[in-house]
């Protein structure tokens, strides 16, 4: 069985995005591979080292989340990055294989970059060291793990070929010792958000979150972007641009989608009553996931164990790998 590495920054609850993305990936794969997944809390330090209470309260709220949309813990290695000292200890080493002009032009970092100046509207003077380096962290990552496939969206592709860069060039100082990853590049296209907007996130204020209660997720489907041209209850319109009837798409039955779209082509839907159908769809889609989750929720020490008992697995391959780079760059004393 091959294995898989992926990571995961606890930074805010898993949204819809999330479960029809990653989540999907990840729920296909865990019966193929020896899959880790890294709670990258180090990671998600680099730009929240200001709010740590907010990263470690995250580090639960995405494992309840993870294990609620069909992880199966007794398949796949749930880890804390901050628990394997040996992903630091690589860093280190591998920090040395790269340049930080390499790591400048990294498109990911880059547009990274480029989001926090337009955010606190200066000149990239608070960039640190610290966010700069992440793609060798996230090398180590994989490395430590001898992750040979990493399940990527389009966006971490960069962060991927930096990850083999940092391989070669460590083989061919030190000898053959790591492992260079492919990728498995997701499938599955990304969920808009409610407001049509092409990504669906937590700074776009667009989201459904898993654990979103009745309410919440009536005002935010209340407020979705309808076909605007439809003014009226009985005016015809076109599903194909509404966001009500893409979420209906996602998450109702395709019996209930086709008589849809029709009666709102024909004029004969409000989207008011649309949306009331879509809350009650969502709902039905949530419950079997919030059920889980609260379950969890309520046995706090079953999420500890889950994340032990992964932690325990990552450390023994770690040990390994490190024994391995220390022999091969001579600092095996
Ligand atoms: N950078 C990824 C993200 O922001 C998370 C991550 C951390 C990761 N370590 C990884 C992804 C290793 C793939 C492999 O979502």
């Amino acid at each position: 069985m091959k294995t898989i590495l992926t990571g995961l920054r606890p930074t805010g609850n898993l949204h819809l995005g999330h479960y029809f993305g990653a989540g999907k990936t990840w729920r296909e794969i865990q019966n193929d591979y020896d899959f880790y997944l890294e709670i990258a809390d180090v990671q998600a330090l680099t730009d929240n080292f200001n709010d740590p209470e907010k990263v470690r309260r995250n580090v639960f709220e995405i494992t309840k989340d993870l294990l609620a949309i069909g992880l199966d813990p007794e398949k796949v290695h749930f880890f804390i990055q901050s628990k394997i000292p040996e992903i630091a200890e690589l860093t280190v080493y591998y920090s040395n294989l790269v340049t930080v002009a390499r790591l400048q032009r990294n498109p990911t970092v880059k547009t990274e970059i480029a989001q926090k100046k337009e955010l606190f509207g200066n000149d990239g003077e608070s960039i640190t060291y610290g966010f700069l380096g992440y793609p060798v962290s996230q090398a180590a990552d994989i490395t430590c793990f001898e992750g040979e496939v990493v399940p990527v969206g389009e966006d971490q592709l960069p962060l991927l070929e930096q990850c083999r860069e940092i391989v070669r060039k460590f083989n061919s100082i030190y000898g053959e010792t790591l492992v260079e990853p492919q990728q498995l590049l997701s499938k599955t296209p990304r969920i808009k958000g409610l407001d049509g907007n092409d990504k669906m996130g937590k700074s776009l204020g667009n989201a459904i979150y898993l654990v979103d209660d009745d309410e919440t997720i009536r005002q935010k489907i209340m407020g979705a972007v309808t076909d605007p041209n439809k003014i009226k209850k009985d005016d015809p319109a076109n599903p194909d641009i509404c966001m009500v009837y893409y979420y209906h798409k996602l998450v109702n039955k395709e019996e209930n989608n086709q008589r849809i779209c029709e009666e709102c082509k024909k004029g004969e839907r409000g989207c008011v009553a649309c949306k009331k159908e879509l809350i009650e769809a969502m709902h039905e889609f949530l419950a079997p996931i919030q059920e889980k989750r609260k379950f969890y929720e309520e046995h706090p020490e079953e999420v500890n164990k889950v994340l032990d008992k992964g932690t325990q697995d990552a450390k023994e391959k770690a040990v390994e790998t490190m024994k391995k780079v220390k022999q091969a760059m001579k600092i095996d004393y």
